[in-house]
């Protein structure tokens, strides 16, 4: 079943975004975070830990990677795209290049570094943008075990070469959605998991609600 909210410029679905994104009309751009399809490392060390209420206990999640189809989808409905964990999936495009945002970590870890396609760049142009550019710490606002600074979506949309609608089909606690609430920009959101729909609904209207009393 899909529900559908409605919050200022954004449209929230909560459902599969492989079966929502063939009934709606082409975006000027997608900006998105899949899941990376980590799960058995997840599940076999328990290091992907929960926030919030969840703090300290390894959560599961839905973590299935996007099929391949799901990147001629978005090749389908939108101009532009900058697409997270690119080097998961090599979904590098024939004349993108790539964003890396670079956690400015001292410990080994997985996560240093992720690495975004983005087809508005050009094939060996490569954009590296440092932790210290949002917070030094990143607060997390919720207890998704994936949350992104907003900040790092605000980035992202800045940057892009259009002023127009943006689409995350993996939309989570909402970050991507907060950002483009936050620059006045249309917005479709897609999540499957009920809880962090809910989540991402609170905090597009919050955030809709703050630039409201400032406009
Ligand atoms: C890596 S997280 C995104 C986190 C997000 N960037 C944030 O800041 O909160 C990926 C999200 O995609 C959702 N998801 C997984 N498969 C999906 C599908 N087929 N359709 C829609 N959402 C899906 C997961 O539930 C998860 O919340």
């Amino acid at each position: 079943m899909t529900d559908r909210a409605e919050i200022g410029d954004a449209v929230l679905y909560h459902g599969n975004c492989l079966e929502i994104l063939p009934t709606l009309p082409k975006v000027d751009a997608v900006v998105t975070d899949p899941p990376f399809g980590v799960g058995n490392f997840v599940q076999t060390t328990g290091r992907i830990m929960g926030r919030g209420a969840n703090a300290g206990r390894a959560v599961r999640w839905n973590d299935a990677a996007p099929p391949p189809e799901l990147f001629a989808l978005l090749r389908e409905k939108s101009l532009h795209r900058i697409i997270w964990g690119a080097n998961f999936f090599n979904c590098f495009e024939a004349r993108g290049g790539a964003i890396v945002w670079d956690k400015c970590q001292s410990m080994p870890n997985f996560s240093k570094a992720d690495i975004a396609s983005c087809t508005h760049f050009q094939k060996t142009e490569m954009v590296r943008i440092p932790w210290t550019n949002f917070t030094v710490t990143h607060e997390a606002e919720t207890d998704h075990p994936c949350e992104r600074p907003v900040r790092l979506y605000e980035w992202c949309i800045t940057y892009l070469p259009t002023t127009g609608s943006v689409l995350d089909p993996y939309m989570g606690s909402g970050s991507c959605g907060v950002a483009a609430t936050n620059l006045g920009r249309k917005f479709i959101g897609i999540e499957i998991e009920r809880r962090y729909f809910d989540i991402a609904c609170e905090r597009i209207d919050a955030a809709y609600r703050q630039r409201r009393l400032f406009a």
